[in-house]
């Protein structure tokens, strides 16, 4: 069941700008499937927990001030090799590197405010979605 599943963050630009039908529209147009989803906001607390594996970074202090500045949407996404097609389908990090028509490419500012989050190996999918749903909130 991992295997076919990734977590997702629409990040707070994607709100600001209201670019959120539009990216949920690309999500679903490529075959994924919501399984849990929610608007929410994260705390300080929650973003340095969320992103402890960049904690020596540079950009650390940034990040979490970005992604607690206003609310998120947060979801569980299911499709046959969901964690790869869902890499694909949003773009490199930085949207200078993004491949034309994805949704960095299309919505994301800049390597630090860039639009979406997709988890990066079916292991961090599971603990990511864990973080902000229970079984019960998953469809
Ligand atoms: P994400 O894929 O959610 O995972 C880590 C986040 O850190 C990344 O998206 C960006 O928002 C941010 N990030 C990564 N690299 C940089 C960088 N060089 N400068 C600023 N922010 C970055």
């Amino acid at each position: 069941m991992a295997t076919n599943r990734t977590f997702t963050m629409l990040k707070p630009d994607s709100l600001e700008k209201g670019n959120t039908g539009a990216i949920l529209e690309k999500i679903n147009a490529a075959g994924f499937k919501i399984v849990a989803m929610k608007q929410t906001q994260m705390s300080q607390v929650d973003a340095e927990a969320f992103y402890a594996v960049h904690n020596e970074r540079p950009f650390f202090g940034e990040l979490v001030e970005y992604m607690t500045r206003g609310p998120i949407i947060a979801a569980i996404l299911e499709k046959e090799n969901a964690v790869e097609d869902f890499r694909t389908l949003i773009g490199a990090t930085n949207p200078e590197e993004a491949a034309e028509g994805t949704i960095r490419k299309l919505y994301a500012a800049s390597i630090g405010e860039n639009a979406v989050h997709g988890s990066d190996s079916d292991e961090n999918a599971a603990i990511e979605g864990a973080f902000h749903f229970s079984g019960r909130d998953i469809f």
